[in-house]
C-alpha cells in the first residue's frame, strides 16, 4: 500500500507528523511517501492513499482518523484528489509536480518531466536560451513584472570574467508562501531553472538567498543541491556537456528589506542589508560588482516548463501583457486558503468568493489586500478587476507576488493604514529619508486623524506623495498604496474616528 503525506511546513504545522506516526503504528508495512502540499491548506494534513494507481484523499486528517483511512470507511474521504474542483480548475505548470512527487527523488522528478528543459537548453546557445525566455513572455514573479528575458539579455551582453545567478527566496510579503511551497515540494525545478539561467547568460555560479524563517525549505534545498551535484546536474560538467554551473544556499537573517534586490546583494556579500541606489542595475553591477541575474523563486522555477514544453505553449496562457500562469496565494480571513495556479485574467471576486469561499468567520468580506503589505486594499466594488499586471494597476492595485489577504467587515481600515506605516517604519533600512522619517511621521499623522484632526488628512496625502516619489526602493515607495487605498475606499473608517472625537 502506498500512502502519500505532505512534509510541507504548512501540513506539518497542522499535525502531519502525528498522523504519520499513527499511520506507521497502524500499518507498518505501508510505504509512506513524503511529498509537498497540493496547496489546499484547509484540507491539511491531506493523506492520499493509492488504489489502482489513483490517489484518494482524506483530510483534514487527525491521528484518530487513521483506522478509517486505512479501511476506506473514513467520513473524511474526498475521492480522487485530481478530481477535486480546486485541482480540476487549475492550470498547473510551475506547480505541476508539487504535492505529487517525492521532492528529494531525482528519479521521481525526471519521471514527471524534470530535466527535459535543461537537456534541451544544453543544445542551445546562450542567445537562443535568452530568446526562448523572451518569447515565453515570462515576467518577474517577485512582483515588479519586469520581462525576465530582457533582464537575462542585459546580463548575457555584459562583458565580465564572472557572472552570477541569484535567486531571491526572501519571501517576506504577508500572505505569500508560493516560494516556500515550491522549494519544499519541488526543489529540483528551482535548481534546473537556475542552471538554465546560468547557461543562458554565461554565469557559472548561483546562490539562493533564503530567509531564515523557512528552516524546512533550507533543509530541503540544501539536500537537493547535494543530490543534484552528485548526479552531475550541478558541477563542472553539467550532465556531460562540459558546461559548468554550481550553486549554494545562503540563509538571510530575517529583514523584510533584504527581499529588495540591492539589499539582498549587500547581505549576500556579508554587508548590512541596506538599499543601494540604482543605477547601476544589478544586471550590470550586482553580486561582488559583477553582472548578476536576480530573479524570484517562481520566475526561475517556471523556466524548466518553458524549455520542456516550448515558449509558445507557455505564452498561449494569460491576458494582455501578462503571459502564462499566476500562482495565487489565498490567505487571511478566508474559508479556503491555499495556492491556486491559473492563467492570468481571473477576477479578484472569483478568487475571494468562489475559490476562497468568502470569509472564514462568515462575516461579509470588506476588503482584500493584493500584493503583500505594500499592496492596495481593494473594496468589494473593485472585485471585477482582473489579475494581470497592467489590469490591476489600472484599478489602482498592485499584483506583486500574487498574495491575496482577505478581511471581513469588522476590520478597521484606519488601523490597517496605520499598520502599513508602522510596518514601513519598523522594516526601513534607514538609507533614505522619505522612508526612514516619513513612515514614523505617517504613524503620527494617522493617529492625529484618529483623534479627529481634519488637517491631518491632506498632510497624510502630501506625505504619501513624498514617500512615493522620493524613496530609494519599493518599501518606502509603495507604502502609500495601502495607506491611500484605505483612505480613499473606506472614508467612513476615517470619518467615524473624526466624529467620535467631536
Ligand atoms: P523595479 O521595477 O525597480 O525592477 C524590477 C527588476 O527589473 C529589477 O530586478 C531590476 O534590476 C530589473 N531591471 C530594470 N530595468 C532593467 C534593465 N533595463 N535591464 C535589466 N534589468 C532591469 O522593481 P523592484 O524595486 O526590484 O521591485 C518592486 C516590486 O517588488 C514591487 O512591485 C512589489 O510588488 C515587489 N515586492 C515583492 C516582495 C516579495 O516578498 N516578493 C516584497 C516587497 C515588494
Amino acid at each position: 500500500m502506498k500512502i502519500y503525506v505532505p512534509m510541507d511546513s504548512a501540513a506539518k504545522a497542522l499535525g502531519a507528523e502525528d498522523v504519520v506516526a499513527a499511520l506507521r503504528a497502524a500499518a507498518p508495512d505501508a510505504r509512506i511517501i513524503r511529498t509537498g502540499t497540493r496547496g489546499m491548506i484547509w484540507l491539511e494534513p491531506l493523506i492520499e492513499v493509492e488504489v489502482d494507481g489513483v490517489r484518494h484523499g482524506f483530510g483534514p486528517a487527525e491521528p484518530g482518523d487513521v483506522a478509517g483511512i486505512l479501511d476506506g470507511s473514513s467520513p473524511k474521504a474526498l475521492g480522487p484528489v485530481e478530481d477535486l474542483d480546486w485541482m480540476q480548475r487549475q492550470t498547473r505548470l510551475t506547480f505541476a509536480r508539487v504535492g505529487v512527487i517525492d521532492p528529494l527523488s531525482l528519479a521521481d522528478y525526471e519521471g514527471h518531466g524534470g530535466l527535459a528543459g535543461l537537456r534541451r537548453a544544453l543544445a542551445m546557445t546562450g542567445q537562443q536560451i535568452v530568446d526562448e525566455v523572451k518569447a515565453s513572455g515570462l515576467r518577474g514573479r517577485g512582483g515588479a513584472g519586469f520581462p525576465t528575458g530582457i533582464k537575462w539579455q542585459t546580463v548575457h551582453d555584459a562583458d565580465a570574467p564572472q557572472k552570477y545567478i541569484v535567486c531571491n527566496a526572501d519571501e517576506g510579503d504577508s500572505g505569500t508562501f508560493a516560494d516556500r511551497m515550491v522549494m519544499e515540494g519541488d526543489p529540483f525545478t528551482l535548481i534546473e531553472g537556475m542552471a538554465i539561467a546560468g547557461l543562458g547568460v554565461g554565469a557559472t555560479r548561483g546562490y539562493v538567498y533564503l530567509r531564515s524563517e523557512y528552516p524546512d525549505a533550507i533543509a530541503v534545498m540544501r539536500r537537493a543541491v547535494a543530490i543534484a551535484r552528485a548526479a552531475g546536474v550541478l558541477g563542472p560538467d553539467v550532465l556531460g556537456s562540459g558546461r559548468a554551473f554550481d550553486m549554494e544556499i545562503r540563509v538571510g537573517a530575517g529583514a523584510y528589506v533584504c527581499g529588495e534586490e540591492t539589499s539582498l546583494l549587500n547581505s549576500l556579500e556579508g554587508k548590512r542589508g541596506v538599499v543601494r541606489a540604482k543605477p547601476p542595475l544589478p544586471a550590470l553591477e550586482g553580486f561582488l560588482g559583477r553582472p548578476t541575474v536576480v530573479n524570484n523563486v517562481i520566475s526561475l522555477a517556471t523556466v524548466p516548463v518553458i524549455f520542456e514544453r516550448g515558449a509558445a505553449f507557455y505564452a498561449d496562457f494569460g491576458l494582455g501583457r501578462s503571459r502564462g500562469t499566476v500562482t495565487l496565494q489565498i490567505a487571511g480571513n478566508v474559508a479556503r486558503g491555499g495556492l491556486f495556479e491559473t492563467a492570468f485574467g481571473i477576477s479578484v471576486g472569483e478568487v475571494v468568493n468562489d475559490l476562497g469561499g468568502g470569509t472564514a468567520t462568515g462575516h461579509p468580506v470588506k476588503a482584500v489586500q493584493v500584493g503583500g503589505p505594500l499592496g492596495s486594499y481593494l473594496p468589494v466594488s473593485k472585485f471585477g478587476a482582473q489579475l494581470g499586471y497592467e489590469e490591476l494597476d489600472s484599478e489602482g492595485g498592485l499584483l506583486g507576488h500574487a498574495g491575496l489577504v482577505v478581511f471581513d467587515d469588522r476590520t478597521d481600515m484606519l488601523g490597517m493604514a496605520r499598520f502599513a506605516m508602522e510596518f514601513c517604519a519598523v522594516e526601513s533600512c534607514g538609507k533614505c529619508t522619505p522612508c526612514r522619517i516619513g513612515a514614523v511621521r505617517g504613524v503620527e499623522t494617522i493617529d492625529r486623524i484618529a483623534q479627529g484632526d481634519p488637517a491631518a488628512i491632506p498632510l497624510l496625502t502630501d506625505l504619501c506623495a513624498t514617500m512615493k516619489d522620493g524613496s530609494l526602493c519599493a518599501l518606502g515607495g509603495f507604502t502609500p498604496l495601502p495607506v491611500l487605498s484605505a483612505l480613499n475606499h473606506f472614508p467612513d473608517d476615517f470619518a467615524r474616528a473624526k466624529e467620535a472625537a467631536e
